[in-house]
C-alpha cells in the first residue's frame, strides 16, 4: 500500500477519510481476527511507552499514516488485549463489533446533545434505547433511563438523588451547611468501591458510610442493615440511602433487595441497586430471581459495556422519580433555552455534564444487530461455562470454590494441606503469577477475608468452553 500523504486541506476530507477509514476497519478487522495469538497481558514497563513518543507535537503535517505506523509500532505492544479469547480478568467488557460500528455513526456524526433542539436523534433514541433494555431486564414500564459513561457516575447520582430528596432540597440550596441531622448511607463490605466515592463526593463525609457485615454467601445481612439503620435513627442521625449490589466484585454475590427495600422503607431512605455488572444476566428470565425487590428500588445502574458487549461507555441510570433527579442537576441558562422545553427531555438535566454524545447508537447498534435472543444466548453460554469451570474445581481438591458461582464469576483457592495464612498467600500469588507469564491467560487476585483468592471471569465475547477448559489445563499445570 502506497504511503498516504499527509492532507492539503485545513481538516480531513470526506474522501480522504473514506480512504483512511478502510483501513482502520481493516485494521481493526484484522485486530480482533489475530488478537488469540498474542501475549494476553503487554510486557511493557512503565515509562517505555512515554520515552517512544516525542515530547512535542509536530508542528508540520504527517499524515495519518504516521498514526497507523506507531499504531503498530508503539501502541499495540503497550497494549493488554480485552478481547483476547483467554482473558478472564476483571469483567468481560467493550466488546460487540456491532457496538463498535454505532460508536462509529456517533462519532462520525460529531453531534452534541446540549438540549433536545440540538439533536433530537440523540435525545429520542437514548429514551427508545433505554426503554427497550428496562423490558428485556423484566422491568416494569415506572422507570426512566438515561445513559451515564460509567456505574460510578450513576452511582454518584443516586447518592445526589438521596440527599436532595431526603432534605426536600435543601441541600442543594444550603450546600454542605444545610444544618440537619447528619444523612447516612449504607451498603455491604462487598460494594464495589465507587459506592464509597460516590457517598463520599455527596458529601455524606466517610464518618456517615456504613459498610453492613455480609453473610456466608457474601451478601449483605439484611438483619444487620435494619440494626444498624435503627441505631443510627435512635442517635439522632438520618438514614437516608441504601445501596444493594446484585453481583458483587469479587463473587457475584446478589444482596437481598427486597429485605433492603423493607429496612429502607422504614426510614424513607433511597435504594439504589447496583447491577453494574450482573445487570446484563436479566435479559435472563432464569436470573431475575437475583434481584427480587427491585421494582421497590429507587435507582438502578446496569452497564452495559460490561458483558452485554456493548462499545465503552455505556451505563443504564434508571430511576422512578425523574422530576426529582431533573430537580436536582437542573441549571437553565438563558442561552440553553428552546421552544420545545417543557415537552421534550433535555438529558443535560439528568447528567453532570451538559454535553452528550450520541451514546444511544451503540447501544440500539448491538441490540438491533443481534435481537435479544442471540445476546441471551451468549449470556447462557458464559453461564455454563463458568458452571463447567466451577464443577471440575470442586471436584479436583485441594482446588476449592471459595463462593457460589451465581453468575459468570467462579473464585478459586487452591489449597494443599498444611499450607495456611502468609504461605497459602504466597502460594496462591506465585501459581498466579506463573499463569500470567505464559502469557496465555488472564485472571484477577482478589481478598476474600484478608487472604488472597483468584477470580475467574467468564465471558469476553470470544470465549468458548475450549478456552475455558485450556484455563482449567494451565491452572493445574500452574501448581503442578
Ligand atoms: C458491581 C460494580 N459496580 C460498579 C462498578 C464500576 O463500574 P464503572 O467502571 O462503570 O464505574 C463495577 C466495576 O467493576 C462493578 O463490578
Amino acid at each position: 500500500m502506497p504511503p498516504i500523504e499527509a492532507p492539503d486541506a485545513l481538516s480531513m476530507t470526506p474522501e480522504e477519510f473514506r480512504r483512511l477509514g478502510h483501513r482502520v476497519v481493516d485494521w481493526i478487522a484484522d485486530y480482533r481476527a489475530g488478537v488469540a495469538s498474542r501475549p494476553i497481558q503487554s510486557r511493557t514497563q512503565p515509562g517505555d511507552l512515554l520515552a517512544a513518543l516525542p515530547a512535542s507535537a509536530p508542528e508540520r503535517p504527517e499524515g495519518f499514516d504516521a498514526v497507523l505506523r506507531d499504531l503498530d509500532a508503539l501502541l499495540l505492544p503497550a497494549t493488554s488485549h480485552w478481547q483476547h479469547p483467554r482473558f478472564f480478568a476483571y469483567f468481560p467488557s467493550n466488546g460487540d463489533l456491532a457496538s463498535v460500528l454505532g460508536d462509529f455513526l456517533s462519532t462520525g456524526l460529531g453531534a452534541l446533545g446540549l438540549s433536545w433542539q440540538t439533536a433530537p436523534a440523540l435525545t429520542e433514541l437514548e429514551q427508545r434505547a433505554t426503554e427497550w433494555l428496562a423490558q428485556l431486564c423484566g422491568l416494569s414500564p415506572a422507570w426512566r433511563g438515561v445513559l451515564q459513561d460509567t456505574a460510578s457516575t450513576c452511582s454518584f447520582l443516586a447518592m445526589v438523588c438521596a440527599r436532595e430528596r431526603a432534605t426536600g432540597h435543601n441541600a442543594a440550596r444550603a450546600g454542605m451547611q444545610h444544618g440537619d441531622a447528619p444523612l447516612v448511607v449504607y451498603t455491604s463490605a462487598e460494594a464495589h468501591s465507587s459506592i464509597e466515592k460516590a457517598a463520599l463526593l455527596a458529601g455524606f463525609g466517610r464518618a456517615h458510610f456504613r459498610k453492613i457485615a455480609v453473610d456466608a454467601a457474601r451478601a449483605l445481612d439484611a438483619a444487620a442493615l435494619a440494626a444498624a439503620m435503627r441505631a443510627d435513627a435512635d442517635a439522632g442521625l438520618r438514614p437516608c440511602a441504601v445501596v444493594a449490589t446484585t453481583g458483587t466484585t469479587a463473587t457475584t454475590a446478589t444482596d437481598p433487595i427486597a429485605a433492603c427495600a423493607v429496612a429502607a422503607a422504614a426510614h424513607g431512605a433511597w435504594l439504589h441497586v447496583d447491577a453494574a455488572m450482573a445487570g446484563s444476566a436479566m435479559l435472563l428470565p432464569e436470573c431475575r430471581p437475583l434481584w427480587d425487590g427491585v421494582e421497590r428500588a429507587d435507582s438502578i445502574v446496569v452497564n452495559p459495556h460490561k458483558w452485554l458487549g456493548a462499545a465503552f461507555d455505556c451505563s443504564v441510570f434508571w430511576v422512578r422519580d425523574d422530576e426529582l433527579l431533573v430537580r436536582a442537576l437542573s441549571t437553565n441558562p438563558s442561552y440553553l433555552r428552546t421552544e420545545a422545553d417543557g415537552r421534550v427531555r433535555n438529558y443535560r438535566d439528568w447528567s453532570i455534564a451538559l454535553g452528550r454524545r450520541f451514546r444511544a447508537l451503540k447501544l440500539w447498534s448491538l441490540l438491533r444487530t443481534h435481537g435479544a435472543d442471540r445476546l441471551r444466548a451468549r449470556l447462557r453460554r458464559d453461564l455454563a461455562n463458568a458452571r463447567w469451570l466451577a464443577d471440575q474445581a470442586a471436584a479436583a481438591p485441594p482446588w476449592r470454590v471459595l463462593a457460589p458461582t451465581p453468575l459468570q464469576t467462579v473464585v478459586l483457592r487452591h489449597e494443599p494441606p498444611g499450607l495456611a495464612g502468609d504461605d497459602l498467600d504466597r502460594h496462591t500469588l506465585g501459581w498466579l503469577a506463573r499463569v500470567h507469564a505464559t502469557g496465555e491467560a488472564w485472571l484477577t487476585p482478589t481478598q476474600l477475608d484478608g487472604r488472597w483468592a483468584v477470580r475467574i471471569s467468564i465471558g469476553a465475547l470470544a470465549t468458548e468452553r475450549d478456552d475455558v477448559a485450556a484455563l482449567w489445563q494451565l491452572l493445574q499445570d500452574a501448581v503442578a
